[in-house]
C-alpha cells in the first residue's frame, strides 16, 4: 500500500502499477507517453510549460489535482465494489448440543457445496447466512462480514440486500412479462442502459434454461428450471448482493455448471445446497452437516476434480434414461448397455 501523502514522491512506474487508471489523468493532459521512472514530483518539475498553460494549472496544483484524482477513484471504486469480501462461520451447537469448533472464512469469488441428509440441517445454515445470526438461533452461530460485527442496519436493510436466496418454490405471483419484471429491477437498481441489461439477462437466463422463453413471455407461464435460470441471469448481472445462496437446485431443468460459472465471474461468493454429485464437486470446499453442525470441511482435491467428468457423463446418461422413460420408453439390454458403456 502506497501512503497518500507519500504520492507524490513514488515513481510513475510504481503508481501505475497499483492506480491503473492513473494513466487517465495524463492522457486528460495531452500526454500519451510518460517516464516511468520520474516521481510525480519530477514529472511535475519537467512537464512543458505550454502543457500547464493549456490545463490552467502551475506545476503545485498539478499536483494537488493528480493526488486528488486518485483518492476520488479509490473512493469510488470503493463505493460501487462489493462492500463484502469475506463472511465468516463460527461455530455454534448442532442438535444434541455439541459444539461445532468451527471458524471458518469464506471469500467473495468462491464455490461452497453443503452436503448431508435430509433433515441435517443444510437450509439451516443458509438461513443462518442470510439473516446474518448473532448467536440467535437455533444453531447459535455467528456469522462475521469482513471479519466484524455486521452492523444492524445491514442485517435488516431491504435495500441493499447482501444475500440473494434462489430457493426452490420460486413461483412468481406478478402478472409481469420477462422484460417488466427486468425492467422493474434495473429500474430500481438505476442501471444506466436498460435495453441493454435486458437482453443480456434474457440471452443469459436461455443460455441456462433449457427451453428457449423470450422477453414478452409472462412470468407465470416459465416453468420452474426457465424461472429459476431467470433469477439466476438476474442475480449474477444486475443483483448487487455479493452473496448468493442456493437451496437444491438439483433437476431444476437449468444447466448448472454454466450457471454456477456466470455467478462466479461475477465475483460473488456462491453457496449450494445440494444432494446432487456432482454439484457438490463444484464447490472448492464442502461443507458436511451431521445433526445440525458442520462436521467437516472437505477441500475439492485435484482428484476430485479430474473426475467431475465422468461423473457428470454418468449424470447425463441417467437424464436421458429419465427422459426415455418420461416419454414412454422401456428399459432394455440397448438402454443398459450404454449406460454401462458396453
Ligand atoms: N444446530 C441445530 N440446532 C437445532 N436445530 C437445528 C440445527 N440445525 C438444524 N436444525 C433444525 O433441523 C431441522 C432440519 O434442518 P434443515 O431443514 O436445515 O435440513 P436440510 O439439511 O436442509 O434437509 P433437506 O435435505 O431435507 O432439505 C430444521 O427445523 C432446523 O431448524
Ligand atoms: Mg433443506
Amino acid at each position: 500500500m502506497l501512503a497518500k501523502e507519500d504520492l507524490a514522491s513514488f515513481k510513475l512506474e510504481q503508481i501505475l502499477a497499483k492506480y491503473t487508471y492513473a494513466r487517465d489523468f495524463f492522457i486528460s493532459l495531452g500526454i500519451n507517453e510518460i517516464d516511468p521512472n520520474l516521481t510525480v514530483k519530477d514529472f511535475a518539475g519537467e512537464i512543458n510549460y505550454d502543457v500547464l498553460e493549456d490545463a490552467g494549472l502551475n506545476r503545485e496544483q498539478l499536483i494537488v489535482n493528480f493526488l486528488a484524482f486518485i483518492s476520488r477513484m479509490e473512493a469510488l471504486k470503493k463505493s460501487s465494489r462489493n462492500v463484502v469480501e469475506s463472511i465468516t462461520i463460527i461455530g455454534g451447537n448442532d442438535k444434541f448440543g455439541n459444539a461445532e469448533h468451527i471458524n471458518l472464512e469464506l471469500k467473495v469469488g468462491e464455490v461452497i457445496s453443503i452436503v448431508g441428509p435430509t433433515g441435517s440441517g443444510k437450509s439451516r445454515l443458509l438461513a443462518d447466512i442470510e439473516c446474518l445470526a448473532q448467536r440467535d438461533t437455533p444453531t447459535n452461530r455467528q456469522i462475521l462480514l469482513n471479519g466484524e460485527v455486521p452492523d444492524i442496519n445491514k442485517r435488516f436493510s431491504m435495500e441493499n440486500k447482501l444475500v440473494a436466496q434462489l430457493s426452490q418454490n420460486m413461483n412468481f405471483v406478478m402478472d409481469l412479462s420477462v422484460q417488466e419484471f427486468i425492467r422493474f429491477h434495473a429500474e430500481s437498481r438505476m442501471v444506466a442502459n436498460i435495453e441493454t441489461i435486458i437482453h443480456e439477462i434474457v440471452s443469459c437466463g436461455n443460455e441456462l434454461a433449457g427451453e428457449k422463453f423470450d422477453q414478452d413471455t409472462p412470468l407465470t407461464q416459465l416453468s420452474g428450471g426457465q424461472s429459476r435460470a431467470l433469477m439466476i441471469a438476474d442475480t449474477a448481472l444486475l443483483s448487487l448482493s455479493p452473496i448468493v445462496l442456493i437451496d437444491e437446485i438439483e433437476n431444476a431443468g437449468i444447466d448448472r455448471r454454466n450457471a454456477i460459472e456466470l455467478l462466479v465471474k461475477e465475483e460473488k461468493l456462491v453457496l449450494i445446497s445440494t444432494h446432487d454429485p456432482v454439484l457438490a464437486l463444484m464447490g472448492d470446499k464442502r461443507l458436511v452437516i451431521k445433526n445440525g453442525g458442520i462436521s467437516k470441511i472437505i477441500d475439492l482435491s485435484e482428484e476430485e476434480k479430474y473426475y467431475i467428468d465422468i461423473l457428470e457423463k454418468v449424470d447425463k446418461k441417467m437424464l436421458n434414461i429419465r427422459n426415455h422413460l418420461r416419454t414412454g420408453g422401456v428399459i432394455d439390454d440397448k438402454i443398459i448397455s450404454g449406460l454401462t458403456g458396453q
